[in-house]
Formats: C-alpha cells, sequence, structure tokens
C-alpha cells in the first residue's frame, strides 16, 4: 500500500505554506537575520512540538514565523516544500499564507507575496508543479484588519485565486467575516475556510451560507449533523481533510478513532492534506499512510480521494482531466 500511496500523482488543497518551515531552516534563518527563538537545538524544537489543542500549536507557529523577515526567507521556505512536493508526487498545490503574522511585524505584503509566487513560478518551471495562492485572515484579529490587509492584497490580485480564513477557530465564527468575505466575492476571488475542526458544525453552517465558500477546510464536526452532511452530500462540497493535523492536535484521540473513513462512505467529497507539516510529523504521503496502518482504507478508497482533490482544487476542466488520467494509468498499473 505504501509503495501504491508514493506511486500516485497527487494535489495537495489545505497547506499552510508558514508550517512547512522546517526546524533546520528556522534555524539558519534565525541566525542569518539575527533573531532570537527559544530554542538551543532542533532536538528541542522538535521536543516542543507536543500539542494540546489548535491553541497551543498556533502559540508555536506563530512565533517560528518570526525568522521569515526577507523575500528570499518566504522564497527558501515555498522552495524547501516544493521539493518536499517533488518527493511526494504532488503534481498540483493549492497553498495557504497569512500576511497578516508578517505585515504587523513591519515586513512587507510585497516581501511575502513575491517570495512566495517565485518559488511557485519557478516550480513549474523546473517540475511542471501546478499550483495556486489562498490569501488567508486569521480570524482572531478583527474584520477590520481583514479588510485592510485585503486592500492590500489588490495590486497582488493575479498571483491569488482565493481568500481563506484560518487561526483560532472557537469564539471567532465565520460570521465575523461576513463582509469582507462579500467583498472577496465582488472581486472575484474564489472563497474557502476553516470551519468544523475544533467548533462545532454550525460554524460549517455559517461558512456555507454567511460566507458562500466553495470548500470547507477541516469540517469533521459535520458528522454530527445528519441535515448537514446530507447537505454536504448533496452539493458535493469539498472537505479538505488533515488526519496528522488533527491527531497531533488532540481533535481525534488516535488514527483509528479519526471519522474520514465514515465521511467517505458516506459520499461526502473527501481529500486528504497535510496542513502544517513541519510541526505534524509529516508530509502528504506520510498522511495516507498513517491512515492505512490504522484505517480499513482500500486502493479504491484511495483512488478516489486523490481524484476528489483533483476535482476540487481551482484548476482548469482540461487541466483536470490530464491529471486525472494520469492517476488513472498509475491507479490500474499498481492495482
Ligand atoms: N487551523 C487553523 N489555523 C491554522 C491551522 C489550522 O489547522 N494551521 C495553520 N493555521
Ligand atoms: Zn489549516
Amino acid at each position: 500500500m505504501k509503495e501504491f500511496i508514493k506511486k500516485l500523482p497527487k494535489a495537495e488543497l489545505h497547506i499552510h505554506i508558514e508550517g512547512s518551515l522546517e526546524p533546520d531552516l528556522m534555524f539558519r534563518l534565525a541566525k542569518k537575520n539575527g533573531i532570537e527563538i527559544p530554542y538551543k537545538n532542533i532536538e528541542e524544537v522538535k521536543a516542543a512540538y507536543n500539542f494540546t489543542n489548535l491553541q497551543s500549536f498556533l502559540d508555536i507557529y506563530y512565533a517560528g514565523a518570526n525568522v521569515l523577515i526577507t523575500k528570499d526567507d518566504f522564497y527558501d521556505m515555498t522552495w524547501a516544500y516544493i521539493l518536499k512536493c517533488v518527493e511526494n508526487n504532488i503534481i498540483h498545490t493549492e497553498i495557504f499564507f497569512d500576511p497578516q503574522t508578517h505585515t504587523s511585524r513591519g515586513i512587507s505584503f510585497e516581501t511575502v507575496i513575491l517570495g512566495i509566487s517565485e518559488a511557485l513560478n519557478d516550480a513549474q518551471k523546473k517540475f511542471a508543479i501546478s499550483s495556486n495562492i489562498i490569501m488567508c485572515f486569521l480570524r482572531h484579529l478583527s474584520q477590520d484588519d481583514a479588510f485592510k490587509t485585503f486592500e492590500e492584497c489588490l495590486p497582488f490580485k493575479d498571483k491569488i485565486i482565493c481568500i481563506g480564513l484560518d487561526s483560532s477557530e472557537l469564539g471567532h465564527p465565520p460570521s465575523k467575516f461576513k463582509e469582507v468575505f462579500k467583498k472577496a466575492k465582488e472581486e472575484g476571488f474564489k472563497l474557502v475556510a476553516h470551519a468544523g475542526e475544533e467548533a462545532d458544525y454550525t460554524y460549517i453552517y455559517e461558512a456555507l451560507d454567511l460566507l458562500d465558500i466553495q470548500r470547507i477546510d477541516h469540517g469533521v464536526q459535520a458528522i454530527y449533523s445528519k441535515e448537514l452532511m446530507e447537505r454536504l452530500k448533496k452539493e458535493q462540497i469539498p472537505l479538505t481533510v488533515c488526519p496528522n493535523s488533527n491527531i497531533e492536535l488532540k481533535v481525534f484521540e488516535n488514527y483509528k478513532q479519526h471519522n474520514i473513513k465514515k465521511l467517505l462512505d458516506y459520499g461526502l467529497n473527501v481529500t486528504v492534506n497535510s496542513d502544517d507539516p513541519a510541526y505534524f510529523k509529516g508530509y502528504l504521503n506520510k498522511n495516507f499512510i498513517n491512515l492505512c496502518e490504522n484505517i480499513d482504507l482500500s486502493k479504491k478508497d484511495i483512488i478516489t480521494l486523490i481524484k476528489n482533490s483533483f476535482n476540487a482544487s481551482f484548476i482548469s476542466d482540461e487541466l483536470k482531466n490530464e491529471y486525472i488520467n494520469k492517476v488513472n494509468k498509475i491507479g490500474q498499473i499498481n492495482e
């Protein structure tokens, strides 16, 4: 099964680029930029990655992002993720970035977006990896702050396909960002939001009905509403599920308890993603492998999950077909 997973071409739809910052690059950038980090060595960093919930992770994740200062730093972080895409056979990726984490430290929006987008352009040229960029608002900040960030992104509109919503979920429901999402829709952006990761399924309803989003990031709490499950099935709204993240942040006790197979068997449009792979012990293949080692997923299930990702991505139908043909070809050879 491991070989089968590794060989299949894949898409990733839920990866925070700041969450791909590995400890060794964090140390190198900290030294280069003269930024203090509260760890003596890589072992200490890894020991700190022992989370109890989403907030305990976010505190460490935002502190880690402090080492990113120059355009080259953003390029290097993104390029390191692209090399992981090559290793994981990811041929299309849609990455989140959190501009407010950086602009609040005096880093310009331009520095961030150009560093990331130049690396993605090089990924297309060197490895034929296609990509899209999703700009997320931090939901623990105000809607006014999100509006300010939205204005800042407009000169770079051609580089950003979609607007998302992330950070501390509990107490910051989608309704808080209704107006800014309306504006983003008017400007032609696609929309997604983290919902139903830690907070209950009512956040998923809000994301759908008040923000008018096209995909739900996480969404695993949907299982507690039969009515919502029926709607997600009927409308085939994609869920970008992140198994390793859910285990590391204690959304589920262990992989055996994870509900991804139940969601899939119900007929929902489920995809597998790595979320913050440098913090959650592995990239996309590892997420699939951990599931397969603990849950009875068939090869057919794996193929369905992978095809769902391509179908739920923001690429043209033509490119979707091309990629899905590749999956069919390689999936058959191995079965
Ligand atoms: N949830 C919310 N915000 C995040 C996450 C997540 O899993 N990862 C990075 N920012
Ligand atoms: Zn996420």
